[in-house]
């Protein structure tokens, strides 16, 4: 009987680590800490139609935009990231003034000042955060 007991024990954990049952699954951490660490404040996920809306980009395919690595190191100090003005960082501007109709100039990241270092993620969350962002 104990054996039995067992044997139905490793079959219910290992449906369960496999994922053949959805109670066993386990919530999508990055939507998760991109709610709880108030990306979504900001970001609009969902709007093909304008990049920034009105002011944050939409997140909708980033993953063609930047690499991995560029995110990384975005979510570790966008300030730092922004002040090298490097291609991605340009491009971020011209979509921004595109959208506005006006002349590109230089101007404040806008996360990094309103953030600053108040979001510190660790590096597992940061690649949560990724994996989920480059699903949408
Ligand atoms: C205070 C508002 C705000 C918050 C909170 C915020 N962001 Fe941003 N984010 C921005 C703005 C604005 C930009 C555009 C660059 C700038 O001005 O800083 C941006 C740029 C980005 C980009 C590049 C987007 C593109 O289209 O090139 C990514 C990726 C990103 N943010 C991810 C995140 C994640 C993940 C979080 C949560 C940990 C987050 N952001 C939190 C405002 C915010």
């Amino acid at each position: 009987m104990k054996s039995i007991q067992r044997v139905i024990c490793f079959l219910l954990l290992f449906s369960g680590s496999v994922g053949f049952s959805p109670a066993f699954a386990e919530p999508d951490l990055g939507q998760k800490l991109f709610k709880e660490k108030n990306c979504a404040l900001c970001h609009n996920i969902h709007n093909p139609g304008t990049v920034f809306a009105p002011m944050c980009p939409g997140l909708q395919g980033v993953r063609n935009r930047h690499s991995k690595d560029w995110i990384r190191k975005w979510l570790k100090n966008p300030a730092r990231v922004w002040a090298t003005n490097d291609a991605d960082v340009q491009d971020i501007n011209a979509r921004y003034f595109r959208y506005r109709g006006s002349k590109p100039k230089q101007r404040e990241s806008f996360m990094a000042t309103i953030i600053g270092k108040k979001v510190v993620l660790t590096d597992d969350e940061i690649e949560a955060l990724i994996d989920y962002l480059w699903k949408l």
